[in-house]
């Protein structure tokens, strides 16, 4: 593993893949991550929906209106999910998943990009999370908050630049206008 700080700064959203497969083995250490991030009273609300076929992964790149087109291209989509009955902060213990899903992809030298999906329209404006739904057969009560898209990156980006950070964003002590 790469120094963690330093994976931070290299993870960039990556939005193009090459058609090289993901190793089961690597699939397997990402979705150990997803099960071990934490969440509210250790509820375990998530629910995660690995698509790899292809006709499949077309029709949910169609999941809204716009910037859903990664999905089409990806290896593997992970639709990450919670049951919204099951805990009342699913959306945060959703979106902690997801992020360790896209670390863990970082680490193991793949890209990804989160796809927004709560709260979200198709272009016929239904809903995305009933969309997703129906396309993968998923109950109701199981809604869909973002899909994370998998590959070995077939683009480069710069890492993040740390001279340019929001440090104004940041609060000491009080707020105080920086
Ligand atoms: C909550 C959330 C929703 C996002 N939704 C989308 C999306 O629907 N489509 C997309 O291409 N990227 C999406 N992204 C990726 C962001 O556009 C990206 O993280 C941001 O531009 C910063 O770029 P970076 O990830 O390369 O640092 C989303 C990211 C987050 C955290």
């Amino acid at each position: 593993m790469e120094n963690f700080h330093d994976l931070i700064v290299n993870r960039r959203s990556i939005r193009k893949y090459s058609e090289e497969e993901i190793p089961a083995d690597k699939v397997k250490t990402i979705m150990e991550a997803a099960l071990m991030a934490p969440t509210s009273k250790s509820s375990r609300p998530w629910q995660f929906v690995l698509v790899e076929d292809s006709a499949k992964l077309e029709a949910l790149s169609k999941c809204k209106e716009g910037g859903a087109g990664p999905i089409a291209h990806c290896s593997l989509a992970i639709v990450v999910a919670a049951d919204v009955e099951a805990s009342d902060p699913w959306i945060e213990d959703a979106a902690i998943a997801a992020t360790y899903i896209q670390l863990q992809a970082q680490d193991l030298g793949l890209g990804s990009c989160w796809i927004q999906i709560r709260g979200r329209y198709t272009s016929t404006d239904i809903e995305s999370e009933t969309y997703v739904q129906n396309i993968l057969e998923m109950p109701d009560t199981i809604l869909p908050v973002c899909i994370i898209t998998l590959g070995y990156p077939d683009e480069t980006k710069k890492p993040q630049n740390t001279e340019k950070l929001l440090w104004e964003k940041v609060h000491i002590g009080t707020w105080q206008e920086r």
